[in-house]
């Protein structure tokens, strides 16, 4: 059993201090946190929080996201699965804190949680299994609110320090969600904390490579919008073409999942053939925006995002 261990305190939005830095994520130490407040967190719905329905409506409108989301169907639809999604009230507090805090985040999680649905929809038939695998999506970088914003919002390269603090965030996010949701094999938590391993190893926290589909969707979801938004560091960001071209290149060498690189293409062409039909192409003809660091060394290379 590989061995999590906790680089800085975990806090939740009070300032209350979950977990000290430096704590081995051990199972009696998960089932403490889990059992803790078990039935003290009451249910909320998603879209019914405050402006979050409103927001994701004026998010999904945003190029290229108008292409993807083209249809009333699709708004109906993504809007039809996401309207049942309940959360524990805390963690939609937190979601919401970031709306003030970190605009980028909030927005960054609602869109990555609107294409991981449209993307399940093409891979998982029953809906009650497409219900319960989307849960996962609203929140997988909560752990940045132990992250602090003078890192989030940096203009120029991390430090490694930073990096590491930065990288916190897998695992706050899943101490944050273990805790809230009550039991830690709970997927939304194993989300937050896996969304940046790689197929190939290369990830952290642990560098496992995850055979999950929910976790490879958010894989693919989060790349996707981070590489397609405008960032701290980065100003412009890539365009559409650009942008695919680099996850159908992470695809082609094993970094990510094949499969749901090919829906995410095919949801991406305004005809939405079926993504059977899409193969990968390592040809590359987009070229990342100036000034980009994205990948470098001295930067968080594995999606800061
Ligand atoms: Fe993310
Ligand atoms: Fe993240």
């Amino acid at each position: 059993m590989p061995e999590y261990r906790l680089t800085h305190a975990v806090t939740d939005i009070t300032g209350r201090e979950l977990l000290a830095a430096d704590t081995r994520l051990t199972l009696p130490v998960l089932q403490t946190l889990a059992g803790e407040h078990k039935t003290a967190f009451p249910g909320c719905n998603l879209l019914s929080y405050c402006r979050v329905q409103a927001d994701m409506v004026d998010f999904l409108r945003e190029p290229p996201y108008d292409v993807i989301f083209h249809g009333a169907d699709r708004h109906q639809a993504i809007f039809d699965i996401a309207g049942d999604v309940v959360m524990p009230e805390p963690v939609l507090i937190s979601l919401y804190h970031f709306r003030q805090l970190d605009f980028y985040t909030y927005r960054h999680m609602l869109l990555v949680f609107a294409l991981s649905i449209l993307i399940a929809r093409e891979l998982i038939d029953d809906r009650a299994a497409l219900l319960q695998e989307v849960m996962a999506g609203p929140i997988h970088d909560i752990g940045k609110l132990c992250v602090p914003p003078a890192i989030l919002t940096k203009k120029t390269p991390l430090t490694p320090s930073e990096i590491v603090h930065l990288r916190h965030h897998a695992l706050a996010g899943y101490v944050l969600l273990t805790h809230f949701f009550g039991e830690h094999e709970n997927l939304a938590a194993r989300v937050a904390r896996d969304h940046h391993e790689r197929k190939d190893g290369s990830g952290y926290p642990l560098g496992n490579p995850i055979d999950n589909l929910m976790i490879d969707i958010i894989m693919v979801s989060d790349i996707y919008d981070a590489l397609i938004s405008p960032r701290p560091y980065r100003p412009v960001s890539y365009n559409n073409r650009t942008a695919l071209e680099e996850i159908t290149h992470q695809a082609m060498t094993g970094i990510i999942s094949k499969t749901v690189t090919r829906v995410l293409i095919s949801l991406n062409r305004r005809l939405k053939p079926h993504y059977s039909s899409c193969t990968l192409s390592s040809e590359r003809r987009g070229l990342p925006p100036k000034d980009n660091v994205y990948g470098r060394k001295s930067e968080d290379s594995s999606d800061p995002a």
